[in-house]
């Protein structure tokens, strides 16, 4: 009997950001032939499902199925108890991954044998499962490059004295120890676990293996492109010399469908709110801020009103998401004060979560106020769109940094949100560095298509993950 054709399981760590980028990666596994099933914890699946009701029919090559978490269905799984979902990932969802693979070598006759797994590189435990159940496996991180291999150097910066540091100690202060990044790179800009004050910190120390434990998979992917990261992608190399570089993702998967082939249904764990688009169909060119800071961000009531504020004070048109959990507190906390919402109700329109990717293409976009999620900051750049940065967690902080000081395609407003400082940051976005951002956007859009693009750097190590993907497999199945 012929063997099965190459089948690939794909893990995302259970929230936004990483499912969308890696639902993207399945898509293109897909079309290029390789069978693909996708695994969600029961929580996030439902919660797809709810937002999405046709997911599973738009994507017929795509198999889904769910693993526990083992947490409450009520838990909030929320940014503040986020290490409950981890410990429990590692606890309990590992020995259910290995149960479900055990046995897939003996079954690598029949179809629904994985014989090749991609993992979120902050989920190492299965990279410890598949190499005790002998199939192959590549590591996926779905944030920046730069803010990997800053993680990737953490041992480093300790080593040279430069983490942790003092609450008074300067955060303009240069960072030396992470190399490439030493020009521009602040005590500020690190990702935002590196202001712990405790080395021993659960959240960093965890944050800090997954990073070393990459090293243990076969491959390691990355949504971003040459062009954009080459720089610290050839220090990365260095220590994971399989390092495929293929975003930007929604671009490429974009690319490399048919025409005749509908946009994809949107992988949301929120059900997207389309007014908006009409909202926009009636404003002026360029002339609105698009307002939104993720799936994980969690402001305090007054820091929404600084923002109100600032926005206010801007005269500039916006649309602002703001999602049912976004403000920390409970019952109308998260409201907008009425008399607010009525100050500026012809100039603002709110959703509870938009369909972010066409309302970055729509003609009425001309800023975007972002918390600096790698998919947001690289929507953003092939949109065309220039940045405002308030970085809230994670790999945020050093990408706001490259976004205003490297590729400058934005504002970096890191730390700051008062009222003045909102408006003045929209004012220079939307009218004094509007040209130059605008330019300087478009050129690193350009080379993100060139990228995609059949011949670019990321399609051809598209190809060459795809290939490597087939080959492991057979060598998996011939060993079985
Ligand atoms: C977080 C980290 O910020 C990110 O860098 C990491 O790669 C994944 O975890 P998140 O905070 O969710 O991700 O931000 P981001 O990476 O920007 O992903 C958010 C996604 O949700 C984007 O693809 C965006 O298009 C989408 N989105 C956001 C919507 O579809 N509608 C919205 O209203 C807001």
């Amino acid at each position: 009997m012929d063997k099965a054709p190459p089948h690939v399981l794909i893990f995302p760590f259970p929230a936004q950001g990483h499912i969308n980028s890696m639902l993207r990666l399945a898509n293109m596994l897909c079309l290029a032939g390789i069978q693909v099933t996708f695994l969600n914890t029961d929580h996030t699946h439902h919660r797809l499902l709810r937002s999405n009701p046709d997911l599973l029919a738009a994507r017929p090559g795509i198999r889904f199925r769910t693993i526990s978490d083992d947490l409450q269905p009520d838990h909030p799984r929320s940014t503040a108890l986020v290490m409950d979902l981890y410990d429990s990932l590692r606890s309990v969802t590992k020995p259910l991954l290995r149960a479900m693979l055990a046995g897939s070598g003996r079954r690598a006759e029949s179809d629904d044998a994985v014989t090749c797994i991609v993992a979120d590189g902050i989920l190492s435990f299965a990279i410890d499962v598949a190499n005790e159940v002998g199939i192959p496996i590549v590591a996926f991180r779905t944030a920046s490059a730069c803010s990997f291999w800053a993680f990737f150097c953490g041992p480093a910066l300790e080593a040279g004295g430069e983490f942790p540091f003092e609450d008074d100690a300067d955060m303009d202060h240069p960072i030396k120890s992470i190399p490439g990044m030493e020009a521009f790179l602040r005590h500020r800009d690190l990702p935002s676990f590196f202001r712990v004050k405790q080395l021993n910190d659960r959240l960093l120390q965890a944050v800090l293996s997954e990073t070393q434990n990459a090293s243990k998979a076969s491959g390691f992917i990355l949504n971003t492109f040459e062009d954009l990261e080459g720089p610290i992608l050839s220090h990365i190399r260095a220590h994971f010399p399989t390092t495929y570089a293929i975003g930007p993702l929604h671009a490429h998967l974009k690319y490399r469908l048919t025409e005749s082939v509908d946009s994809l249904p949107n992988s949301s764990l929120w059900t997207e709110d389309r007014t908006c688009m009409t909202w926009l169909d009636s404003q002026p060119n360029k002339s609105v801020l698009y307002v939104s800071f993720g799936s994980f961000t969690v402001i305090t009531r007054d820091e929404l009103l600084e923002f109100w504020h600032g926005l206010v004070n801007s005269h500039t048109r916006f649309l602002w998401v703001i999602r049912p959990d976004l403000v920390d507190g409970r019952g109308d906390e998260g409201q907008i004060p009425s008399e607010l919402r009525e100050a500026a109700d012809e100039r603002g329109c709110f959703v509870g979560w938009a369909p972010q990717e066409d309302v970055l293409a729509h003609s009425a976009i001309g800023g975007f106020l972002t918390h600096s999620g790698w998919n947001s900051t690289l929507e953003s750049v092939c949109a065309g769109v220039p940045m405002i940065c308030w970085p809230f967690f994670v790999d945020q902080q050093i990408n706001s940094r490259y976004v205003g000081e490297v590729w400058k395609v934005g504002l970096d407003m890191k730390d700051r949100c008062d009222r003045r400082t909102v408006e003045m940051m929209i004012k220079e976005l939307m009218e004094g560095k509007r040209e130059e951002l605008v330019r300087s956007t478009a050129r690193i859009a350009n080379l993100a298509k060139r990228s995609v693009s059949q011949g670019g750097s990321s399609y051809m190590n598209f190809e060459k993950l795809a290939e490597d993907i087939r080959s492991m497999s057979q060598r998996f199945i011939r060993l079985m």
